[in-house]
């Protein structure tokens, strides 16, 4: 059986990409919503419908898990999510624990997600338990999203949205910039580009993956597959030439974002 990977567009491909490196062996179902994205600007209750629908579908497909690649999905519907359904039901946050753990002195970590994201429960549960010297900074980048929709990456308008969304703060104060949002890994190089060497970009791709391995082993789950990926848009099979070679460019983006 297949492992189910959810977003909202291409930002799960992020997660998608990690886990063909870290179990090549099992073959995969993409799902992205694109009928309704970005989700990070929606209300909880609309993303959880579009979310469960998604669920059912992969389910009636045939999945043994799902990893929900997509910081807002998760905070608007994994626990409802996972008291509907039976099979494992993996959800992503932002990295913030290990940002906060490795903290310097004096220094602060910066948290980018959406909207959503920061607003919703799940984050401010997790800010109360590790945020503890208030060193945390909250920055929403719903733009991000429809940027690398586009396949925007490294535009004139990228540099200058995140330039002035990045104004208000001091680049030097940051030992952390958490990537909160999939979508947010496409452009690894502008960030890079915006804070000092120092400052470590991180995100929860390979922690999740490496959360999806345990479970499967844990419950013998793993399997020989032969490495296939099925991708689909809102239920529809994204299987064109046209469609492949997109997935091809955004796979082949990520490789070069693995440098970051
Ligand atoms: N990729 C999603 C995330 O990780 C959200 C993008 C959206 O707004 O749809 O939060």
């Amino acid at each position: 059986m297949k492992i189910g990977i959810f977003d909202s567009g291409i930002g799960g491909l992020t997660v998608l990409h990690q886990a063909m490196i870290t179990l090549p062996e099992e073959d995969y179902l993409y799902y992205a919503d694109t009928d309704h994205v970005p989700y990070g600007i929606r209300q909880k209750e609309e993303i959880l419908e579009f979310v469960d629908d998604a669920l059912r579908f992969m389910l009636e497909k045939g999945i043994k898990a799902v990893i929900i690649a997509c910081n807002t999905a998760t905070s608007a519907a994994i626990q409802t999510l996972r008291s509907r359904y039976t099979i494992p039901i993996l959800g992503m946050e932002p990295a913030v624990k290990p940002a906060v753990a490795r903290e310097e002195e004096g220094k602060r970590v910066m948290v980018a997600a959406t909207p959503l994201t920061l607003r919703e429960e799940k984050l401010r549960n997790l800010l109360h338990q590790v945020d503890k010297h208030h060193t945390v900074d909250l920055l929403p980048l719903p733009e991000l999203v429809r940027f690398a929709e586009r396949e925007e990456f490294t535009s004139p308008a990228v540099e200058e949205y995140l330039t002035q969304e990045l104004a208000p703060y001091r680049a030097e104060e940051y030992s952390a910039l958490v990537l909160g949002c999939t979508h947010f890994n496409y452009f690894k190089d502008t960030f890079a580009r915006l804070f000092p060497s120092s400052t470590e970009l991180i995100d929860g791709s390979v922690g999740t993956v490496n959360h999806l391995q345990d479970i499967l082993q844990a419950g013998n789950l793993l399997e020989h597959g032969s490495g296939c990926v099925e991708y689909y848009r809102s239920g529809r099979k994204a299987d064109s030439p046209a469609d492949l070679a997109r997935y091809r460019r955004l796979h082949l983006r990520l490789e070069e974002m693995l440098r970051f």
